[in-house]
């Protein structure tokens, strides 16, 4: 497919990346169709759109678009749960659910049968090998890693990874995309965690771990952080943004592929994400809280 030929682009999963990676399309000229399980989290998911904390709405306050662009821009997006429908009609699919292995090849096979033959398959995985993925469908061709950051309308980077199938035709496209969609695409390797989530898990482990050891506490490591890099944010801030359950699954997998005792994830992590503690509930709805609120609970 040429770029030219790309008008509607699916986005399955509306959470914390769906949304920002729906919101960065529409705003940038695309006809977005927004697919999830359930109508309430795709009505949150068009509230955030537009009046979350990176929605449009914080545009128009800065001055940057008026009320009726943020009016033409929020007509371009649809939402289903139906995936008939949504197959039916989408160039390209942006693959946004859960750091789940199996439910992710759940998915892609579903879109295989009932997606034109045209259409291009990218899945935003923070580490799967693209290749593993890709081995659920019979379009391996157009198999590609879209790997967005988070928040999506506002990180400059995408992470364009190429399985070992991935032709030069997808894998030019999704450059030619990224860059349309006002992003930079760099290329990075089909390794477990690739180049990026490789690094920043076992950057936020090992904060987990200086806290474990009892060297540090939660707010002074994120304050020690900012202050001496120059981090806009801490660690423990990080994951409450990421989503502590996303930590947890990245280093799971990377672990089992690696072995390696920088990505096995602290015991610390698995306790926060088993009791509810998945984040900061602005980003992660259904969470009890973050890094902090947890420590209020458990070690107040
Ligand atoms: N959170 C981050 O900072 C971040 C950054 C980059 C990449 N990622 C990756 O993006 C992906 C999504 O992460 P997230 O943080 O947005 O997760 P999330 O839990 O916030 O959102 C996932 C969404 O997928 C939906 N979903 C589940 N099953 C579905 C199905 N069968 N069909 C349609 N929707 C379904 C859920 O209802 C939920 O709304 C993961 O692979 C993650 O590793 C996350």
């Amino acid at each position: 497919m040429k770029i030219e030929n790309v008008e509607v682009i699916g986005v399955v999963g509306a959470g914390t990346m769906g949304h920002g990676i729906a919101q960065t399309c529409i705003k940038t000229g695309f006809a977005v169709y927004l697919i999830d399980v359930d109508r309430d989290i795709l009505e949150k998911a068009l509230g955030l759109i537009r009046d979350g904390p990176f929605g449009l709405m914080k545009l128009v306050e800065r001055g940057k678009l008026n009320m009726n662009q943020v009016n033409e821009i929020m007509k371009r997006i649809k939402t289903t749960t139906d995936y008939d429908e949504f197959s039916k009609k989408v160039d390209v699919v942006i693959e946004a659910v859960p750091e789940n292995p199996e439910l992710k090849k759940k998915i892609f096979r579903l879109l295989d049968e009932k997606c034109p033959e045209k259409t291009v398959f990218a899945s935003n995985t923070s580490g799967i090998l693209i290749t593993e993925l890709a081995t659920t469908v019979k379009r391996k061709d157009r198999f590609v890693g879209m790997h967005w950051f988070n928040p999506a309308p506002v990180m400059p980077l995408i992470e364009v990874v190429r399985g070992s199938l991935t032709s030069d035709e997808t894998f030019n496209l999704t450059f030619e995309l990224s860059k349309k969609l006002g992003k930079t695409p760099i290329e990075a390797k089909d390794g477990p965690g690739f180049y990026t989530t490789r690094f920043i898990t076992a950057y936020l482990y090992e904060a987990i771990r200086l806290f474990e050891a009892g060297l540090a506490e939660i707010n002074d490591i994120d304050e020690m952080t900012k202050l001496a890099f120059r981090h806009p944010q801490g660690p423990f801030e990080l994951m409450d943004l990421i989503g502590l359950d996303t930590m947890l699954h990245i280093g799971e997998y990377i672990y089992s592929l690696t072995r390696e005792p920088q990505y096995k994830p602290p015991l610390t992590l698995r306790k926060l994400v088993l009791s509810g503690y998945i984040g900061d509930p602005r980003f992660k709805p259904g969470s009890r809280g973050g890094c902090r609120d947890y420590f209020k609970v458990v070690n107040p």
